[in-house]
């Protein structure tokens, strides 16, 4: 299923821990003169803790989930952003409604992901690496499912990722009327 495109200026980018979301979010946003957020940086400023981490051990994974819920709907009246979001967010439908914004999903590769992230201890779900596998599998169609566009990712540095997503919304639009680029009069 297609998010519909309901509001202009506003890209959300989504995938699996360690796809690159961030980092490709602050390059867009520059190449765009849009504003970069960072969902997990707002859900741990609202948390009162000091690390995602500790949220998932002290507060437990559905209160994390509430407050991601909650910065997706404060998200959901700001313009001109481009949205780097939590890795569980683009598998959630009603989150992703909130955020009404163009979805475009970095489909990245398990292996690359796991070179990324190794002797990374900052990801509560990336602690056991078989699990973390699973959890991929499983999440894989839901990410596919939700996006406007995909970007395969695999084998790609963060410009060529970064140019490709910015092409995809620029050029293969279809007239849609995202105002992304101010191309169409929709
Ligand atoms: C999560 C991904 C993390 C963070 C939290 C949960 C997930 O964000 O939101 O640990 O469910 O995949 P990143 O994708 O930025 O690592």
């Amino acid at each position: 299923m297609s998010i519909a495109n309901k509001n202009s200026q506003r890209i959300v980018l989504t995938g699996f821990m360690g796809s690159g979301k961030s980092v490709v979010a602050d390059k867009i946003a520059k190449f765009l003169g849009l504003e970069m957020v960072e969902m997990d940086e707002i859900v741990l400023a609202k948390s009162g803790r000091k690390s995602i981490n500790e949220i998932f051990d002290k507060d437990g994974e559905d209160k994390f989930r509430e407050l991601e819920a909650k910065v997706a709907e404060e998200l959901g009246g700001r313009e001109n952003v481009v949205i780097a979001t939590g890795g569980g967010v683009g598998i959630n439908e009603k989150v992703l409604k909130k955020l009404v914004g163009t979805t475009v999903f970095l489909d990245t590769p398990f292996d690359e992901i796991e070179k990324r992230l190794e002797g990374d201890v900052s990801r509560p779900l990336f602690r056991d690496k078989n699990r973390a596998q699973k959890l991929f599998t499983e999440r894989l169609p839901q990410y596919r499912a939700n996006a406007d566009y995909i970007v395969l990712t695999g084998g790609k540095d963060i410009d060529e990722v970064a140019r490709e997503v910015a092409m995809n919304l620029i050029f293969m639009c279809g007239g849609g009327g995202c105002g992304t680029c101010g191309g169409c009069n929709s």
